[in-house]
């Protein structure tokens, strides 16, 4: 009867240790790099909120509103609160190592989302999850090569200056254009990856330059910045000026199948869920790839008919 008895308290004690142990909760952090960026960005954050509602995680949110030093004082904020893991979008891709330096101090792992960053010490975060900048813009290169028949004057529209995606978008998308000499750059300046400077980059393009004739836009919201400001100078985007960009967004694949924007490339925003698994793991001990790859596909107007209704972002 006693060992009996036993068995059935032990029995117990485990159910009571494993209930435990799963029903831990844990509290993040998450810095998003913030402002007014716009759909893309917007996705990101819902997929944030909705992985945390999901996996009863506590949330603090901070919006950077696109500044560093917001994002720096959002960590250190996080530190006194005593998260258990932080998600940073790190809005520029340096200047990085000193906050970062504190987190470790105060064991607390950091993953980085959507972005990377430059340091020399990469032990001071789990890892990046993000998509292979370069690669978009060497894809969305050679399409437009292809279209163009190796000759085109283009207008780039970059992101913000700084921030990881614009500077490896750039690299990609110059690389391949290179080998193609009649391939040219003739207005190249920042949109700060949202539609309002998008439109007002591109209005000042069109009226120094009549021979654009392409528009590569490091994402999707300034491409819709750039469709509205070519539709006003009363050209036709798609057509008169064939216009690519990165990201895909409804928006992006809406635009493709009225005929005004041309081929997109891909970018996955719906980092929640893996961000939180990731950073779950990593604050009990598990260790990653210092780079977990996110996969993107190349859509034009011959596809985006068929995908825009399953389009979750
Ligand atoms: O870091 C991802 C990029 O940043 C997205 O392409 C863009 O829309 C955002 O601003």
């Amino acid at each position: 009867m006693k060992r009996k008895l036993a068995f059935f308290v032990a029995l117990a004690l485990c159910f009571f240790v494993a209930l435990g142990a799963s029903a831990k909760t844990y509290t993040i952090g998450f810095a998003q790099t913030g402002g007014n960026e716009g759909a893309w960005r917007d996705a990101e954050t819902a997929s944030v909120n909705a992985a945390a509602a999901d996996m009863g995680i506590t949330l603090k949110f901070v919006d950077g509103q696109e500044k560093q030093e917001n994002q720096i004082a959002a960590l250190r904020s996080f530190i006194a609160q005593k998260v258990d893991g932080i998600l940073l979008a790190p809005v520029v891709a340096t200047g990085w190592d000193d906050i970062l330096q504190e987190c470790k101090d105060a064991k607390i792992p950091v993953v980085l989302l959507d972005r990377g960053i430059e340091t020399s010490d990469d032990s001071l975060y789990v890892c990046k999850i993000t998509s292979d900048f370069v690669t978009e813009g060497r894809r969305v290169a050679t399409w437009l090569t292809v279209k163009m028949g190796g000759k085109a004057n283009i207008a780039e529209l970059q992101g913000t200056p700084g921030a990881d995606p614009a500077i490896m978008r750039q690299k990609g998308f110059a690389e391949v254009i290179a080998d193609f000499p009649g391939m040219k750059i003739v207005k190249s300046q920042t949109g700060n990856f949202n539609a309002a400077d998008g439109k007002q980059v591109m209005e000042a393009f069109l009226k120094a330059d009549k021979t654009i004739n392409a528009v590569y836009a490091h994402n999707d919201d300034m491409a819709q910045g750039a469709i509205q400001a070519i539709q006003e100078a009363g050209k036709k985007p798609g057509k008169d000026i064939i216009v690519v960009s990165i990201d895909g967004t409804k928006q992006a694949f809406t635009s493709m199948v009225a005929g005004t924007q041309n081929a997109v490339c891909e970018c996955n925003p719906l980092l929640g869920k893996i961000g939180f698994e990731t950073l779950i793991g990593a604050i009990n001990g598990k260790t990653y790839p210092k780079w977990v790859v996110q996969l993107d596909g190349l859509y034009d107007q011959n596809t985006a008919k068929s995908a825009l209704p399953t389009r979750k972002y």
